[in-house]
């Protein structure tokens, strides 16, 4: 890598790509606007309608789990997957360092502490071997996480909880598609939850779901997402003519039924959509693997990625300096998650010396394009702006 070098854009240079090529695009076709007209015309347009139940349905059926109930972001499914526990507060919950702020604030929302965890150093996903560290008399549960969609080791977490009693928070936001050990993620915590936010594998606009086999957990739910009341049988079950009671405390989390219609066309395709995905990565791996100093994120054993984020780790001391170069040439490379204890709201709960696989991970993190409307001209610009900066 030569900083001064004088053919690289962030020197004054041409860039590879006149056109800025995005770090995320949601992929909609015809039959998502076709989907979304048809709800509308329905009149049926407000929370928890026929579109959004068929979602439900056919999404339980895609992962093999029992329930799913669709809200209006990953962020109100944790905090949903929470309160249904009724934990007393001040209980603990094991999070990792390395994720987006809404797997603590689910936990902080329902008056419990947080405790930081470290991840691996290659991929950011919660070291299991640190785990059992962190368990103090007064830990309730462990959120896990499956960063840039690599799931995190589920039989060790689930084990590990198992021996103490634990809950599993399984926060699944961005590893939609994604498997296991021949399970897709989302069917192994005790809850997980999904987001289908615009930069999502699939995409409802906003939205996100509680998914889980358990039915105490799930009938719950349906109650506190529709403001505690019972009105998910009013509006299936004719024998109740029409009243709903008010039975619990609860919130307004119900998804529009035009974002259900939504999720059943983009469903039908996310496969294909996840497909797409990973042929791109399979191109990047081989073009990129070799480059001195680049390396790509480590897949858990056992797991298929959905390829939901393309990360490369770049040596840390240029690392911004790498992001910087790549979008001069047009390439909207990206850094991800500041660890929690990093910011301010959380730098009370720890040092950078408590969180050196976190440390290390956020230091060489940097992410490039992956979608299916990448085109193979925009790919082998990202391929030939990143080879140009590494010369
Ligand atoms: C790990 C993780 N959890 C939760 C969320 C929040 O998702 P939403 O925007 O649907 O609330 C995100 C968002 O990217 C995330 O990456």
């Amino acid at each position: 890598m030569n900083i001064k070098n004088k053919t690289l854009a962030i020197n004054g240079g041409t860039p590879v790509s006149k056109e800025p090529i995005l770090i995320h695009k949601p992929y909609l076709d015809e039959e998502d606007f076709a989907a979304v007209d048809r709800a509308m015309r329905s009149t049926f347009i407000s929370g928890d309608g026929p579109e959004c139940r068929e979602f439900e349905k056919m999404l339980a059926e895609y992962l093999g789990v029992k329930h799913v109930l669709f809200v209006n972001s990953a962020t109100s499914a944790l905090e949903l997957a929470f309160r249904v526990k009724n934990f007393p507060a001040n209980s603990e919950v094991i999070v990792p360092d390395f994720t987006y702020t809404s797997t603590a604030i689910a936990a902080l929302y329902n008056n419990l502490k947080i405790v930081l965890a470290d991840v691996y150093p290659d991929n950011g996903s919660l070291d299991v071997n640190k785990l059992e560290s962190y368990i103090s008399p007064n830990t309730v549960a462990i959120a896990a996480v499956d960063y840039a969609g690599i799931p995190a080791e589920m039989d060790n977490i689930m084990a590990i909880a198992a021996k103490h009693n634990l809950y599993v928070v399984h926060d699944t936001a961005q590893s939609i598609g994604s498997v296991y050990k021949g399970k897709k993620t989302g069917t192994q915590g005790h809850v997980s939850t999904f987001s289908f936010h615009g930069t999502k594998n699939l995409t409802t606009g906003e939205g996100g779901a509680l998914v889980t086999n358990d039915d105490t957990i799930a009938e719950r739910v349906k109650i506190l997402r529709e403001k505690g009341t019972d009105k998910y049988s009013f509006l299936t079950d004719n024998k109740t003519r029409g009243y709903y009671e008010y039975v619990d405390i609860g919130n307004s989390y119900v998804q529009s039924n035009i974002n259900g219609a939504l999720g059943v066309s983009q469903l039908k395709k996310l496969d294909w959509m996840n497909t797409e995905r990973r042929k791109i990565a399979e191109y990047y791996i081989k073009e990129l693997s070799g480059i001195n100093g680049l390396d790509m994120l480590r897949i858990t054993k056992g797991a298929e990625h959905n390829w939901h984020l393309f990360g490369v780790l770049v040596p840390k001391d240029e690392k911004y300096w790498i992001m910087d170069a790549l979008r001069a040439e047009g390439i909207m490379a990206n850094v991800h998650y500041t660890p929690l204890h990093r910011n301010r709201y959380y730098n009370h709960l720890g040092t950078d010396e408590m969180f050196p696989g976190s440390i290390q991970f956020f230091s060489r993190l940097l992410r490039l394009p992956i979608y299916p409307s990448l085109n193979k001209k925009e790919i082998n610009n990202i391929i030939m702006a990143v080879k140009k900066i590494f010369k």
